[in-house]
């Protein structure tokens, strides 16, 4: 069945087509643009959930930037802030750099707490942080996108990157996932 034309029979709905998508980052890009220096940025992608939100955000920035890529996941044992596992990292030295960290969601917000705070550690001018997708809901410790394109409730998001079991991110839009696929 072709699942990118029609919705996936594992969607429950669908939050943002991919016209909604691309206006919204159209918005965010110049708030990024006017907020950011206009020389010297790198950009993080956050592997492999913001690869898409990546890679349309900055070809609507109106500056040139420099590209960086990251894999992490933060584990714990749920009362501290964790630890933050890095499966793989940057090849740039930040050091003296204004960072701009794209991830794909803040759900819990350890994963972004402690990627910042390695970035600073590492020496970085600033780091700021832009998100797809933000769930205010879920969130454990105090931490907040700079900037962030969509609020989502408390629900399972796939698509436009985000999977579940590594399924579902080559799906153009942004849905939520059925209930009985992850309750199964
Ligand atoms: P946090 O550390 O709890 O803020 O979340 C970190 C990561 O969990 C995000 O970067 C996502 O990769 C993943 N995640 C959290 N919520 C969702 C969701 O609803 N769908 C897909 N991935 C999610
Ligand atoms: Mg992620």
């Amino acid at each position: 069945m072709n699942t990118k034309e029609t919705m996936h029979p594992d969607c429950e709905k669908i939050l943002f087509s991919e016209e909604t998508i691309q206006k919204r980052i159209e918005e965010v890009a110049a708030e990024v643009d006017k907020a950011l220096p206009h020389d010297s940025v790198i950009a993080i992608c956050v592997l492999n959930g913001a690869v898409m939100f990546f890679a349309d955000l900055v070809r609507k920035l109106h500056h040139d930037i420099q590209f960086d890529f990251m894999s992490v996941s933060s584990y714990g044992d749920g009362t501290t802030s964790g630890a933050l596992k890095i499966k793989k990292d940057i090849s740039a030295n930040v050091k003296g750099k204004d960072v701009l960290i794209v991830e794909d969601i803040i759900d819990s917000g350890r994963t972004l707490m402690l990627l910042k705070k390695l970035l600073e550690d590492r020496g970085a001018a600033s780091v700021k942080i832009v998100t797809l997708l933000n769930k205010p809901s879920r969130r454990e410790v105090d931490m907040y996108s700079d900037f962030n394109c969509f609020d989502v409730g408390n629900e399972f998001i796939i698509g436009y990157g985000l999977d579940y079991a590594q399924q579902y991110r080559s799906l153009p839009y942004i849905g939520i996932l059925k209930r009985e696929i992850y309750e199964k």
